[in-house]
């Protein structure tokens, strides 16, 4: 009875929170425009599970005017769920079609990992601005390479680590930088485990009605295999980062959030089960250690089910979360829930003049609202960058086997070990599929 009247049933979240961002949002209510003159051109690249959903997002504020993919069957599919009031959408295979379009304001970017830097570039340089999903990256050389473009052409780049629009995550990291748990010690990631399958055929066709090397892009040319093609693209080295970069891109960024840094400085990490052969490559299972400035630890490791964390972790049985310890408890977050070693640490209101973290409570809604405004969104192209670099830095450990030094400033590795890690900042783009594609 108590705990329910301090509060927000529906969300678990305190009272005083959801009162203090009511009281914030009276003054900045978005209501989306019906105006046809107002509304932004739309257009998707990547008609997947994920883009799907964004661009049903982004409609609310826009208009779809064009799709593309390299699977006709993704993209017949996505023209029945988005031609609206008789207006088809036009479609597209080669994305750079769409980047000529007068009529595309914004590109929504819904591709596999190894696809997002070269699409961000090119709607950069072509004015547009980016609703792009996470991990920002593939590498984190392109990071710097997709910063640069948007920078320099001016356009506004959300991330899709949506979570940075998720309230409970925001309250997290702003009781943590307000020193509620005291000094921050330790920050404990679970993500949940990728999969080991395989071997898979080799000697698959391909479809008909799939553009398979524009599809590969820039990743090596292999034979189709439809555990390729499909969205298990996440586990493969050539794609993405398995199970860091997948739930890894959202969790690490809220820990880098709440630490407040922009990363760390020494990383060491193993894969604790190894792949089969023949099958997906990137580790099912894995451990990672970094060390930020002011001897925090953050720690990311994979859970399945049978994970032995008891209640304490996880007390709804999700298997993934953020556990923050400080010198005055814990508190842990994940999507559907928070709690702490004690009430008082979410239930006592932060002092007025307390640090305020950016708010944002619908990612694309910050997104249009940062569109009409020219601001940056919450989750910036910086902000992205930075957060997958966190990613990469633990596969980059893995695959090296060694404890590595980290310059979060020069993005580079420094000290022992450094010569041999940092030619992985890049990857070799299979041409023609390198930045002079979207030039
Ligand atoms: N923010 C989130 O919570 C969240 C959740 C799931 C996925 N994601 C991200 O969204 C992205 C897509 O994931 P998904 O699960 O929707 O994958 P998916 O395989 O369902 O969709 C990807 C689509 O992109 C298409 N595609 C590939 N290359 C292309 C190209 N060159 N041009 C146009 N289309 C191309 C594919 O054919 C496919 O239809 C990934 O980067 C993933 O990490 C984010």
């Amino acid at each position: 009875m108590r705990r329910a009247s301090f509060t927000a049933a529906a969300a678990g979240l305190p009272l005083w929170f959801v009162e203090h961002d009511i009281a914030r949002a009276a003054d900045q209510v978005i209501t989306p425009s019906t105006s046809p003159n107002s509304r932004p051109g739309l257009a998707l690249i990547g008609c997947g599970g994920q883009g799907s959903g964004d661009l049903a997002g982004a409609a609310k504020f826009g208009n779809v005017v064009a799709l593309c993919d390299v699977k006709e069957n993704a993209l017949s599919g996505a023209v029945k769920r988005f031609t609206k009031d008789d207006k088809v959408p036009a479609t597209f295979t080669d994305f750079r079609k769409i980047l000529e379009r007068k009529d595309v304001d914004i590109i929504v970017n819904g591709t596999p990992d190894h696809w997002h830097s070269l699409i961000n570039i090119g709607a950069a340089r072509a004015k547009k601005d980016v609703y792009g999903e996470k991990p920002l990256t593939l590498t984190i050389d392109e990071g710097k390479h997709v910063i640069r473009a948007v920078r320099e052409n001016k356009i506004v780049f959300q991330t899709g680590t949506q979570q940075r629009s998720d309230r409970r995550f925001r309250l997290a990291c702003e009781l943590i930088r307000n020193g509620r748990l005291g000094k921050l010690q330790t920050v404990e990631v679970f993500v949940p485990a990728g999969l080991r399958e395989g071997p898979f055929a080799t000697d698959q066709v391909a479809p008909a009605g799939l553009n398979w090397d524009l599809w590969l892009g820039q990743a090596p040319k292999v034979g189709y295999m439809k555990e390729r093609a499909g969205n298990s693209f996440r586990w493969w080295w050539d794609y993405a980062g398995g199970p860091v970069t997948d739930w890894g891109a959202h969790h690490n960024d809220i820990a880098r959030w709440a630490i407040g840094q922009d990363g760390p400085i020494a990383v060491e990490a193993k894969a604790t089960v190894d792949p089969i052969a023949g099958g997906f490559t990137t580790c099912k299972e894995f451990e990672a250690t970094l060390t930020y400035a002011n001897d925090i630890r953050q720690i990311v490791k994979t859970t399945t089910a049978d994970s032995p964390f008891g209640g304490i972790i996880d007390p709804k049985g999700q298997r993934n979360g953020i556990r923050f310890t400080g010198t005055d408890g814990w508190l842990w977050v994940n999507r559907g829930d928070m709690s702490a070693s004690k009430e008082e640490i979410f239930m006592t209101p932060l002092p007025a003049g307390a640090l305020k973290l950016e708010e944002s409570n619908n990612h694309m809604a910050n997104f249009f609202d940062c569109v009409r405004s020219r601001k940056d969104p919450v989750a910036s192209v910086e902000n992205g960058h930075r957060s997958a670099v966190v990613g990469h830095l633990i596969i980059i450990a893995m695959q090296q086997g060694r404890k590595l030094q980290w310059d979060p400033v020069k993005e580079i590795f420094t000290g022992d070990g450094a010569k041999e890690a940092n030619p992985h900042l890049v990857r070799e783009m299979r041409k023609p599929y390198d930045y002079s594609f979207v030039s």
